[in-house]
């Protein structure tokens, strides 16, 4: 009997495995660098079903799996079967059937664990309505890079209590940070998930007091895909919530800037926010790549019989 192991959300990862993934994207992303060439797995496909618009998850996971020496295909819900409403669960096991490891960019995260519950081989959550645990796995890499080992630090969240700061909170459980989250009256994350995390998670009305003492800043837009009927809504409720690098001046001097991107300048940050010096935006992007591909790795060699 297989053992499968799924990656839905960062809870599917013990603290030592979220490590491990981490160092060993480290390592993956200086082979690269020095022009190595690894390919463990040349016969693995990777099916990717997109039911959302990507750039960087896209050509992270396609890219990554042809390094591997592996091939990766682009499966939009507008030209398969299932944009067509066959059910998740017979699409399942037919795509698991013909691959080796499924990614999928959905609505709603029940979908995801329909198709990994009919699914035989590793399926890994590339976003839904829910969660983003791969851009985690990228994030917490970015900041091994640049500070070392996050636990007992302080993460300060601003803005939507969206997928994003779903999977921060989880984070915050696994890799042992507190977290503090700035965001508007209605805009809270997940009631359940405050609750289970009370010990290590804050929720701050105003974004000074949030952000004080803290290591790390991230934010996100404040309409995800899905929301763009609630843009001009949101940016009302939203308009003091917008990361400055005045703002992260009031956090600790070597505190960090993130952001999953795609970024809209002038709404979430400020124009400059970006380049300003604590900014790591652009290693978190492509860290994406070497992240994912240590998280295949892992779950297609713990996968095996
Ligand atoms: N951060 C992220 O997931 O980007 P894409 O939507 O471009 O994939
Ligand atoms: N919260 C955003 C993240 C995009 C990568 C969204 O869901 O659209």
């Amino acid at each position: 009997m297989k053992n499968i192991r799924h990656f839905l959300t960062i809870l599917d990862l013990s603290k030592a495995e979220f490590q491990q993934i981490i160092k060993r994207a480290i390592e993956l992303k200086a082979m690269r660098k020095q022009g190595q060439i690894f390919q463990p797995f040349p016969d693995k496909v990777l099916a990717m079903i997109f039911e959302k618009s990507s750039t960087r998850t896209r050509v992270s996971f396609e890219a990554g799996m042809a390094q591997f020496g592996g091939h990766a295909m682009f499966l939009s819900s507008r030209d398969t079967q299932l944009g067509r409403g066959e059910p998740i669960q017979d699409s399942a096991k037919v795509i698991s059937s013909m691959v080796d490891i499924v990614m999928i960019r959905t609505f709603g995260h029940d979908i995801i664990e329909d198709f990994a519950k009919h699914s035989s081989v590793p399926v890994i959550n590339a976003l839904s309505d829910e969660y983003h645990p791969c851009q985690l796995l990228a994030d917490m890499q970015t900041y091994w890079e640049h500070r070392g080992d996050i636990q007992d630090k302080r993460v300060t969240w601003v803005g939507d209590g969206n997928n994003m700061c779903h999977s921060y909170i989880n984070a915050a459980r696994v890799l042992d940070f507190q977290l503090s989250i700035a965001c508007p009256q209605g805009y809270d994350p997940d009631s359940k998930l405050l609750e289970i995390n009370a010990d290590r998670v804050t929720v701050f009305r105003d974004i000074n007091d949030a952000v004080a003492n803290s290591d790390l800043i991230v934010t996100d837009v404040w309409a995800s895909m899905g929301q763009e009927e609630e843009q001009l809504a949101r940016e009302k409720s939203f308009a003091a919530f917008q990361v400055t690098p005045e703002l992260l001046a009031q956090a600790n001097p070597d505190a960090l800037f993130m952001h999953c991107l795609p970024a809209h300048r002038g709404e979430e940050i400020s124009v400059d926010m970006l380049d300003a010096p604590n900014s790591v935006v652009f290693d978190e992007a492509e860290n994406r790549l070497h992240a994912q591909k240590a998280l295949m790795e892992f779950l297609l060699n713990s996968s095996k019989e």
